[in-house]
């Protein structure tokens, strides 16, 4: 089953079409990676299937219902949830603050207002306290609880990062380069959060330019080159793909 349908989606900044007409279906419980050169519009689909950004044109469709137009935090609520290829952890938090965050969907400063407002019943926010700790067990950083989330180490802030977008619960985690700046051993363990992740049932989209991180975790991958989709197929078809190729050869000859 389909979990989501991109339509024609197509984004225009004035004569830029940063996506153009691309469309593709996401079968549900797998990973697709979307790869491309540099600008070629991954982090501007990643946005406008999350919300972030309106679309010029086409629709976006989660289990069939239409969520183009919707904002953030109700496509958030309908079970989308995503990383940012810029790291944006929270100063001045803990790593586990961080992660409640996500719990609520919302700003930082209604988090906190609320916080001092008290909203939730102790029992309540106890609850939200245990499962996002839940969540940071599962991904191996439950000691890095109390620590000042944007001190941690760069490989820890990307996975506190994972934790937060997992703790509302998606259906759906969009993932934007979360192995960017890692070394070796860090994109090792990512790779295999990810695949946990998936195993847990949760379908992902992720953005990676880290080719063997790709091409080991993915059961499809979608191809973007200018905006448009080039390909979408399994990795092996990918590798053996001529105008894949053919893009990518470009760029190193570049
Ligand atoms: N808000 C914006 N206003 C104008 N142009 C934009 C905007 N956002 C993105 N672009 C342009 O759209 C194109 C696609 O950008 P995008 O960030 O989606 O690329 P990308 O594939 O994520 O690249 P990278 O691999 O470098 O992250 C680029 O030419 C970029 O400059
Ligand atoms: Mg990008």
């Amino acid at each position: 089953m389909e979990v989501l349908h991109v339509h024609n989606l197509s984004r225009h900044f004035g004569g830029l079409k940063a996506v153009n007409n691309v469309s593709f279906a996401l079968k549900e419980k797998t990973i697709k990676a979307v790869i491309g050169p540099n600008g070629a519009g991954k982090t501007t689909l990643f946005n406008l299937i999350s919300g972030f950004i309106q679309p010029s044109e086409g629709r976006v469709l989660l289990n069939s219902i239409n969520i183009s137009g919707m904002k953030p935090y109700q496509i958030a609520k309908r079970g989308i949830s995503r990383t940012f290829q810029h790291i944006k952890l929270f100063h001045g938090m803990t790593a586990l603050e961080n992660v409640m965050i996500g719990r609520h969907r919302h700003s930082k400063s209604e988090f906190i207002s609320g916080m001092l407002n008290l909203p939730w019943t102790w029992a309540e926010e106890r609850s939200i306290r245990n499962r996002s700790l839940e969540i940071m067990e599962f991904l191996g950083i439950a000691e890095l609880a109390e620590s000042e989330a944007t001190s941690l180490a760069y490989g820890q802030q990307r996975v506190v990062e994972v934790a937060r977008a997992l703790s509302c619960e998606p259906k759906l985690l969009l993932l934007d380069e979360p192995a960017a700046g890692l070394n070796m051993r860090e994109t090792a363990e990512i790779a295999k959060l990810i695949t946990k992740i998936r195993d847990m049932g949760i379908t992902i989209l992720i953005v990676e330019h880290d080719m063997s991180l790709v091409m080991n975790i993915s059961d499809e991958i979608l191809v973007l080159s200018y905006g448009e989709k080039i390909a979408d197929d399994e990795p092996l078809a990918i590798q053996n793909n001529r105008e894949v190729v053919r893009v990518y050869l470009g760029e190193e000859d570049a």
